[in-house]
């Protein structure tokens, strides 16, 4: 589980998609390996989230999760799908339990230090800062960062090109997520040139924002 975990810290950057056709999750596909980014979240949030997760999975080049998962029965619906690993937008003991069921690594969200302690109690270590930009931005995070020293933060929620620097410039940021880099009526017009480029442009930003 913790491979996972540190598979996409590797990457920096998590594309955060909604896909609202399985098929067009092939392209999407292309568009991320090709541009440098085999990540994808894929939201819970259509009902062709598992199929999509499918798609990508199958590929066996993208290292594929659900995002948006809210209950048990989506963790064992994404984890049936491929997905390898999982995001909540906040932290339900629920998803976390089903997800430890599965062996699968869950991402949860928090985003004040009651919410920080409530995931470390289910032995979590790697929470989403989610929405990050409403929620205080990289200052909530670096303190928090001070009396949580072993918990590393994934800011989602209004991180772009501009604020990336800043999230990334810290060393308890494992990654960013964001669908800026993914939108959706690009993926749903299969355009993989542009998403391409909007992948391309989001990794070269992040080689040169390591901390
Ligand atoms: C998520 O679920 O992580 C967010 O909806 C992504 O937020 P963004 O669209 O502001 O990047």
């Amino acid at each position: 589980m913790a491979d996972i975990l540190e598979q996409l810290a590797a990457h920096r950057l998590v594309p955060v998609v909604v896909l609202d056709d399985a098929a067009d999750a092939g392209p999407l596909g292309e568009a991320l390996v090709s541009g440098g980014l085999p990540v994808a979240e894929v939201t819970f949030r259509t009902a062709a989230a598992a199929d999509a997760i499918r798609v990508l999975a199958g590929r066996g080049d993208v290292l594929v999760g659900a995002g948006t998962v809210l209950t048990p029965d989506q963790v064992d619906r994404a984890v049936a799908a491929g997905a390898r690993y999982l995001v909540s937008p906040g932290t339900s003991r629920a998803v976390v339990e089903r997800a430890n069921e599965h062996g699968v690594p869950v991402i949860p969200g928090a985003v004040t230090a009651t919410e920080v302690q409530a995931a470390l109690e289910l032995g979590i270590e790697t929470v989403k800062f989610f929405p990050a930009g409403t929620s205080g931005g990289s200052a909530a995070i670096a303190a928090l960062a001070a009396p949580f020293g072993g918990v590393r933060f994934v800011p989602t929620g209004g991180v772009g090109t501009a604020n990336l620097g800043e999230y990334l410039a810290l060393s308890c940021v494992a990654a960013v997520g964001g669908s800026w880099m993914v939108p959706r009526g690009l993926v749903r017009a299969r355009d993989v040139d542009a998403v391409r480029s909007l992948v391309a442009e989001a990794v070269a930003l992040a080689a040169h924002l390591r901390p």
